[in-house]
């Protein structure tokens, strides 16, 4: 009862707030934006460049969300509006129930920029604990927050020791860290992977699968096209600033009028039976083969085996001859 009436009274001291006020504010909606416009002026007032048109987009509660598009598609503009950065030249996006443009919101969202500017002779630790203060999280949550981040970005061997020593991997990683002092609802990631290589790459994507295992609700915008289809349940594809694409990321992948079966330990010998069956049942184009792995899995695959087992890799294990499909086979488990 005292809640309630500390938060009608809340209401009423902020009749901006959408949050409260708007009857139809729905919490699964995280970000709603409506023919979001964003078109940059020189120093005249002269149009420059419209670099967001008309956007329409719907994140929800608990999904990753990708923006993907090549360089210069609207992205990381998309991203600065969403945290009210940037005033939208037209249209209008709703955050967390409340105007973008609000930067109070900002408080529960998580930002990581494409370029992180840190304090280079702060190490880990002190970094974190700087941007903690400034959420005025208390001492003793804050010194338990720094050790939970510093573990879940894999930086404890490195937490002493100063930025300025840190590779751009261990750079991306404490920027991550960093965006989740203030224990954020939403995480807006721009160009997450960049810079990274692919096991740094893995790590930063296993992080923002386990962030939403947790129920936050992610954004990330990338023009890396393997890094949106490993993380992300929808995406939204921009270019040149105009939506071109938007849908879930299987359903927008799977080819239809083919089907896949797969099978294991299955005989070279069936193959022919197999094929036979299809053909009687009207299938063409019939393909029965072992399937390829990805170029990451075995990169992935070959460093931590050779973290187990140091030294050269016999052959047999590399899957290296041109016919040798089935070893091929088994770096896809
Ligand atoms: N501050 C700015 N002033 C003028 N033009 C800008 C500014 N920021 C971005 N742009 C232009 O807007 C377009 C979209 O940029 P951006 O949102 O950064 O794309 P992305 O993140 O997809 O690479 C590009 O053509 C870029 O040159
Ligand atoms: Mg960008």
């Amino acid at each position: 009862m005292v809640t309630e009436t500390s938060s009608s009274s809340q209401a009423t001291q902020n009749p901006g707030r959408l949050e409260q006020s708007n009857p139809d504010y729905d919490p699964n909606i995280v970000i709603e934006a409506q023919n979001l416009t964003k078109v940059y002026r020189d120093f005249w007032g002269r149009q420059k460049v419209r670099a967001l048109n008309a956007l329409d987009l719907e994140v929800r509660k608990g999904e990753i969300f990708g923006l993907l598009g090549p360089n210069g598609s609207g992205k990381s503009t998309t991203i600065k509006l969403l945290l009210g950065l940037l005033f939208p030249t037209g249209g209008r996006a709703i955050v967390l129930g409340e105007n973008a443009t609000d930067v109070a919101k900002n408080e529960r969202i998580g930002y990581l920029p494409e370029e992180s500017y840190l304090y280079k002779f702060l190490n880990a630790e002190e970094t974190l604990d700087f941007y903690g203060r400034l959420f005025d999280i208390p001492a003793k949550v804050r010194k338990e927050r720094v050790q939970e981040l510093i573990q879940l970005v894999g930086l404890e061997k490195a937490k002493r020791r100063q930025l300025r020593e840190y590779s751009k991997g261990m750079t991306r990683r404490i920027g991550l860290a960093q965006a989740l002092i203030n224990d954020p609802e939403l995480i807006l990631l721009d160009e997450p992977t960049s810079g990274l290589d692919p096991l740094g790459t893995r790590d930063m994507k296993d992080m923002i699968l386990k962030l939403r295992d947790q129920g936050k609700t992610v954004v990330m915008c990338s023009h890396l096209l393997a890094d949106v289809e490993d993380v992300c349940d929808r995406i939204a594809i921009l270019f040149q600033g105009d939506l071109k694409e938007m849908g879930r990321v299987d359903s927008l992948l799977k080819v239809s009028g083919e089907t896949q079966i797969k099978a294991e330990n299955l005989p070279e010998s069936a193959h022919e039976e197999i094929r036979q069956l299809i053909a009687k049942h009207g299938g063409q184009n019939i393909v029965v083969d072992n399937p390829r792995t990805t170029l990451e899995d075995l990169f992935l695959n070959i460093v931590r085996e050779s973290e187990e087992r140091p030294g050269m890799r016999s052959s047999s294990s590399t899957g290296g001859d041109a016919d040798s499909g089935t070893a091929a086979a088994d770096q896809s488990n």
